[in-house]
């Protein structure tokens, strides 16, 4: 067979291990319960409650009317429909009170096609990237696809030797140099469920600003926040900065795949030519069921409750897990989320190795998580308490069952 590229080499032996879990999950429930315990899914971070009936309704007037249904069916601009990008300056503005205009969005198949869109418009090879320990695990792959396999990533880390959250400035200007081209942050991060206060990330826009280096902030967890909401949130947005926001989580349609970046006009342009190659144009069903949506009065005030109410009962579930795990697996290290559906915890008393640690829980006692190393830290593992919102119980189970193999083994 003729030769593949080395890119898609890199691939093959760097699988999006939270995807390959998925297929797992699959299989596991074709099989169903016949082999033994039935799995516990703690491993991906989708939500599980369903979205806005707003939007349901949306999808019916779209349906049923001719020409929204014949708009929603051709082909559309790049960038967006020109009345779903006002309907997210208008949606900004009533959600998070940011002031953007048209001309700073291009609408997207969800945030990871657009991430993968900013890094091919802003780095070559050899360049270097900075990303936090730990950080969300596409950020590095899609540096290294996009830059031939040959970028620099430079960690930066979010944790203190004790394991405590303190991101320290200082250690990221030792980080930055002149082949520095973006620094990547998400926040409410994945998978430690930390926010960025708004005083660490002005000082870091500063550094960036000052070293003509991009900042790009993933927002996919902002309607998850558990503290008072910083205002980069809300801020305008200066040149160097991009964010990066979707409503897979946000508004719970993860499969419907609509998302955007906000950036400078100058940089959107950019965007929109990388996404000239990719995709001729975002979906435009989902993209007229939104403008639609939102182009209904008081629709924007019902999607903030929504959102607000959301926030709350995840809040909830995240501290119950985050205590739960606390006090029934006291070898393990943790810190109370902030913001995410994510418990990011320290095994290595048990098991340095978190894939070791992972593939044995899965095979032992049925509970699937996310190997920490595909973070960027060995010995750390993710639990994801979005699968258990409609269910807390099954966090709990999940967490007994964690109990149970580490006291297995203690005793074998
Ligand atoms: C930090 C972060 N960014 C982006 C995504 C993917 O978002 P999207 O569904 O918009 O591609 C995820 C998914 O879990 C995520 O955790």
């Amino acid at each position: 067979m003729p030769r593949t590229s080395k890119k898609a080499q890199f691939l093959r032996n760097n699988p999006n291990t939270l995807r390959e879990i998925m297929n797992l999950l699959e299989e596991f429930t074709k099989r169903g319960t016949k082999e033994g315990k039935k799995l516990i899914y703690l491993a991906g971070g989708w939500p599980q409650d369903p979205p806005p009936s707003l939007l349901k309704e949306a999808m019916l007037e779209v349906i049923s009317n001719e020409e929204k249904f014949s708009r929603a069916v051709q082909y559309g601009p790049t960038r967006g429909l020109t009345e779903t990008l006002t309907a997210i300056v208008d949606y900004e503005k009533g959600i998070y009170g940011r002031d953007i205009n048209e001309s700073e969005i291009l609408i997207s198949n969800g945030s990871t096609e657009i991430a993968l869109t900013v890094l091919e418009a802003i780095l070559d090879e050899g360049d270097e990237v900075i990303l936090t320990k730990p950080h969300y695990l596409n950020f590095s792959r899609q540096s290294y696809f996009v830059g031939n396999l040959n970028v620099k990533i430079k960690y930066w880390n979010l944790l203190r030797d004790d394991y405590t959250y303190g991101p320290n400035i200082e250690q990221l200007k030792e980080l930055v140099n002149d082949k520095t081209k973006a620094i990547i942050l998400a926040s409410p991060g994945n998978p430690d469920g930390q926010i960025i206060s708004d005083r660490l990330f002005n000082e870091i826009s500063e550094i960036a600003k000052e070293k003509g280096v991009f900042l790009i902030t993933d927002l996919a967890y902002r309607g998850f926040c558990y503290t008072e909401k910083p205002s980069y949130f809300s801020n305008a947005v200066e040149p160097h900065e991009i964010f990066i926001c979707t409503f897979s989580k946000e508004l719970r349609i993860p499969g419907l795949r609509l998302a955007y970046v906000i950036a400078s006009k100058e940089m959107i342009r950019n965007f929109e030519l990388v996404e000239q190659l990719k995709t001729l144009c975002p979906n435009g069903f989902i993209q007229k069921v939104f403008a639609e949506m939102i182009s209904k009065e008081d629709n924007i005030k019902s999607l903030k409750e929504f959102i607000e109410r959301g926030n709350e009962t995840y809040q909830g579930i995240a501290l119950m897990s985050y205590r739960y795990l606390r006090d029934k697996i006291p070898e393990f290290y943790l810190n109370e989320p902030k913001g995410a559906f994510y418990l990011f915890f320290n095994h290595s008393s048990v098991n340095p190795n978190s894939r070791e640690f992972c593939t044995h829980l899965l095979e032992k006692v049925r509970v699937a998580l996310a190997p920490g190393i595909d973070f960027g830290m060995d010995g750390w593992t993710r639990l994801s308490i979005s699968p258990g919102v409609l269910n807390p119980e099954l966090i709990k189970e999940g967490i007994e069952r964690i109990r149970e193999f580490i006291d297995s083994n203690q005793r074998s």
